[in-house]
C-alpha cells in the first residue's frame, strides 16, 4: 500500500485494493500523493460555520484552507482529469456568502484548471427561513485539468421530456428530433438531500447523496479509474465509486465517521447496498395530496385553467 493509514480503519474498510482511506488531515495525505495520479476528485469541504467537525468558523478560515488545498488537488489530478467541488453558502445571521465564488477565485492560481460547469444542485427540504427565502440549492463546480478532458455524456443521459417529438422541417423532417439515448441532464440537478427520512441518513450532519457522486463519476471517469475525496465523511463518494466499479481513496479526520463509512462499504461489497439510485424519480407534490393541509390559496395552475374554461 502506498499510503500510511490507521490500521484499524484500513482493516475494516479495505475491499481488495479498491478502497483506501487515510484517517487524518487530508493535507498530510496530499503531501504523500504523487502528481498526476487522480482521475476525479469529488468532495464537499467543511463550510467553516463552527459545526462539530470543523476547525475554523469564518470565511477567512475557508479561504486560507482552500488556498493551501486547491493547488495540491490540482497537482495530483491527471491531465484530462476532473475536480468536482460541492459547496453551499456560509451563513451567519442571515448574511450569506456563496462559497463557490471564493473557490473560483482561488482556483485562478492554477492556470491549467478550467471551469466547465457550475452545477446547481437543487433539493426539496431544509430549514424554513423567515427573514429570507429558504435555501434549496447548493452548487458543484466542475473543473478539468487541461482541455483534453474526459466527459462521457451518453453515460448520464436522462429521459427526454417529449420522446415522440419529430423535426418539422429540414433534411430530418418527420424523424424523431431527440437523441434516442436520452437528453443531456443539464446543469441543474434535482436530487433529494440526505435529511431525516432519507435511506442514506447516518449520524453525520452533512452527507451528500450517493447519487450526486454517481453522476459525476459516470460522466467523468471510466471503470478502474481512481476517485479521491479529501473530506470523505461517511464515504458517500466511496460507496458511489465502488458501486460504479472505480477505485477510491479518501481522507477523514473523524474516526467515528470512517467507521460508519466502513460499514456502508462492507454492505455494498456484501451485496446489500443502501442508497437511493440516481434514476429514482423525485417526488413532486401536486398540491392535492393532503387536502386538509393545503391552504385554499394554493390552487394549482391546472385548476385555474379548468375554472377559467368551465
Ligand atoms: C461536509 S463533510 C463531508 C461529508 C461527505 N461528503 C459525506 O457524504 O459523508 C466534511 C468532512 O470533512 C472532515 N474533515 C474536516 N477537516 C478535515 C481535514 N483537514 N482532513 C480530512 N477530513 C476533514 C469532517 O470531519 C467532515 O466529516
Amino acid at each position: 500500500m502506498i499510503y500510511k493509514r490507521s490500521a484499524t480503519v484500513c482493516e475494516k474498510i479495505e475491499v481488495g485494493d479498491t478502497v483506501s482511506v487515510f484517517n487524518g488531515d487530508c493535507e498530510e495525505l496530499l503531501k504523500r500523493m504523487p502528481s498526476n495520479s487522480v482521475d476525479l476528485t469529488i468532495s464537499s469541504p467543511p463550510y467553516c460555520m463552527g459545526k462539530e467537525y470543523e476547525v475554523g468558523s469564518d470565511v477567512e478560515d475557508f479561504i486560507a484552507g482552500h488556498g493551501r488545498l486547491l493547488p495540491e488537488i490540482a497537482r495530483v489530478t491527471k491531465p484530462g482529469g476532473s475536480i468536482c467541488w460541492q459547496v453551499g453558502y456560509h451563513v451567519q445571521k442571515n448574511h450569506v456568502v456563496p462559497l463557490d465564488y471564493l473557490i473560483f477565485d482561488i482556483m485562478k492560481q492554477c492556470p491549467e484548471i478550467k471551469l466547465r460547469n457550475r452545477i446547481i444542485w437543487t433539493f426539496g427540504s431544509g430549514l424554513h427561513c423567515s427573514k429570507r427565502f429558504s435555501g434549496r440549492h447548493e452548487t458543484i463546480l466542475w473543473f478539468s485539468k487541461g482541455d483534453n478532458y474526459q466527459f462521457d455524456l451518453d453515460a448520464v443521459r436522462v429521459p427526454q421530456k417529449y420522446p415522440g417529438k419529430k423535426a418539422s422541417k429540414g433534411a430530418r423532417k418527420g424523424e424523431f428530433s431527440g437523441n434516442p439515448l436520452g437528453k443531456n441532464p443539464s446543469d441543474v440537478w434535482d436530487i433529494p438531500n440526505v435529511k431525516a427520512n432519507h435511506v442514506e441518513k447516518t449520524e453525520h450532519p452533512c452527507q451528500f447523496p450517493v447519487a450526486l457522486a454517481v453522476r459525476c463519476i459516470r460522466a467523468l471517469t471510466t471503470r478502474g479509474d481512481l476517485v479521491f475525496d479529501p473530506f470523505c465523511g461517511v464515504m458517500s463518494s466511496g460507496v458511489a465509486a465502488l458501486a460504479e466499479g472505480r477505485r477510491f481513496l479518501g481522507a477523514e479526520m473523524n474516526q467515528k465517521y470512517l467507521d460508519i463509512g466502513a460499514q456502508r462499504i462492507k454492505d455494498l461489497a456484501d451485496g446489500v447496498p443502501d442508497y437511493r439510485p440516481l434514476e429514482q424519480e423525485v417526488y413532486q407534490p401536486n398540491g392535492k395530496d393532503s387536502v386538509s393541509s393545503t391552504p385554499a390559496h394554493f390552487i394549482s395552475y391546472a385548476d385555474t385553467v379548468n375554472t377559467a374554461v368551465s
